[in-house]
């Protein structure tokens, strides 16, 4: 059942008797709960927020409407880890309801000062006209994890020429300085991010905006994110409103990439090269990155999307955040690898290695429903070549690759309960052999996979939601042949 406005911009306070214990009743009995991705307990949860290191440990928060599971009332959501792999469940980071986020504390950002984690995120607000007003808020945790809000806005006005659609302030510090991009949309309904400076963290001077060659793309733009690698500017952004081309740009939403020159102030002039998506797979926004202590960038999205209907909408809760993924550059792109430290997951292993000419055979070795997966396939004149995964006597999911087209593709046609299919059941991306030989690195967890194709050279990731009985792994080969090298491991 659908909740009206008055309900959604309930806080957690306002809950009826029961009513968090009849969400949690209908969220025991979902078939589609996640093993290793972080999830809400219920309700729903959409942005990574706040991804930082402090004192000793990862802290990562999300958007969390704890209410049911369209988008309402959002809070800040707190886990934490030290390893990247094994997160705690900390309970609300950031509750709204103030008079400057008495809609939501929306989405923001972490960094550290004072050996305190500061937390810069939009402050909600609306009229009871419904008229939006977005403050630019700051709450500050201590090593203990108490978060207290500053009581003020540290950013109170939008800018002459950009509209209310103005949000996800992504903070960093640069030798003594602060900064932060956010997302906005000019006043003529194109998006673009801007720039603020500061020396404290409290007070803002506005820069301007970010000069992009981008002046017509999209209507708005959320969550940016600016950092450096390897002496290249890398501005990442969730542009909304764009139109599908080709492979590209098949979801409702899309976040994507520009690298280029590094930022330079007081010019703000940001000279890059194309704008690529992050990832061609069905479910992915939003993504917010940070620092490792050993320099490395890490990079954490939502594996869902906005205004799509998910099956587990039923059942109390909905999404969860991708894995942790490391950032490269090489050759002018993003290369993204899940993040090394999960290794340690890995429990009992299984191998296969076979020849498939073709055919199609089952791999009595191989499934489940939870599980890493690494395969090296060596084309041999093949017309197409891959693996059925979570198959059952009426579903698979398929990552294969389509020789002519110089292609991967995923299809979740017959994955299950379905879901968006207006936005179509295949996606795919230009992906070339490598000595004819293609590599495709997979996490399945009970209703998603992420597939890292040649080393995180192109990443798919997607919600999926077979039946539990859906455990077969089948290789095939069409028109020709391919060597098959399997590794799965068990994820403990
Ligand atoms: C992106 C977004 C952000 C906003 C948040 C609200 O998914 O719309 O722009 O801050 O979600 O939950």
């Amino acid at each position: 059942m659908k909740m009206g406005r008055e309900q959604l911009y309930r806080l957690i306070e306002e809950a009826e008797p029961g009513e968090r214990e009849a969400l949690e009743r209908l969220v025991v009995h979902s078939p589609w709960r996640q093993k290793f991705h972080i999830q809400p307990e219920v309700g729903l949860l959409n942005d990574p927020n706040g991804f930082s290191y402090y004192g000793g440990e990862y802290h990562l928060f999300y958007q969390w409407f704890p209410l049911g599971t369209q988008h309402g009332m959002k809070y800040w959501y707190h886990t934490s880890s030290t390893d990247l792999v094994h997160w705690k469940n900390l309970g609300i980071g950031i509750a709204p309801g103030g008079p400057f986020d008495s809609h939501g504390a929306f989405s923001g950002s972490a960094v550290e000062k004072d050996g305190k984690l500061f937390l810069m995120y939009t402050g909600n607000t609306r009229t009871e006209e419904w008229v939006r007003f977005p403050y630019q808020c700051m709450a500050i945790m201590e090593r203990d994890g108490t978060v207290t809000k500053l009581g003020r806005p540290v950013i109170s006005d939008v800018p002459p020429g950009f509209t209310d659609h103005f949000r996800d302030p992504k903070v960093w510090k640069e030798l003594e300085s602060y900064y932060c991009v956010i997302g906005t949309q000019r006043t003529d309904h194109t998006g673009c991010v801007v720039l603020y400076s500061s020396a404290d963290l409290l007070n803002w001077r506005f820069e301007g905006e970010l000069g992009t060659r981008l002046k017509q793309f999209g209507y708005m733009w959320e969550c940016p994110d600016y950092f450096e690698l390897d002496g290249a500017g890398v501005l990442l952004f969730s542009p909304q409103g764009l139109t599908s081309e080709g492979n590209n740009c098949r979801n409702i939403y899309q976040s994507g990439y520009l690298i280029g020159d590094p930022l330079r102030l007081p010019d703000r002039d940001f000279r890059h090269g194309e704008f690529w998506e992050l990832d061609y797979g069905f479910d992915f926004y939003a993504p917010q990155t940070t620092q490792a202590p050993d320099g490395r960038r890490l990079l954490v999205g939502w594996m869902g999307l906005p205004e799509i209907e998910y099956p587990t909408d039923q059942h109390g809760w909905a999404h969860c955040l991708t894995l942790p993924r490391e950032l490269t550059l090489d050759n002018g792109r993003l290369i993204q690898r899940p993040a090394r430290e999960l290794v340690k997951h890995r429990g009992r292993m299984a191998e296969v290695h076979t020849v498939m000419h073709s055919r199609a055979a089952d791999m009595k070795e191989l499934g489940g429903t939870v599980y890493e997966l690494l395969a090296h396939i060596w084309e041999g004149g093949a017309e197409r070549f891959g693996i059925e995964f979570r198959v059952g006597p009426n579903e698979r999911t398929v990552i294969y690759y389509d020789s002519a087209a110089g292609k991967v593709v995923l299809d979740r046609s017959e994955s299950g309960q379905g879901l968006a299919l207006e936005y179509g059941t295949q996606r795919s991306h230009a992906v070339a052999l490598r000595d004819s030989m293609l590599t495709l690195h997979m996490f399945v967890d009970t209703s998603s996979v992420e597939v890292f194709v040649n080393d995180g050279e192109t990443v798919f990731s997607a919600r999926i939601f077979p039946e539990q009985v859906s455990t077969g792994i089948r290789l095939y080969a069409e028109g020709g042949s391919a060597e098959f090298r399997v590794v799965q491991w068990e994820i403990e």
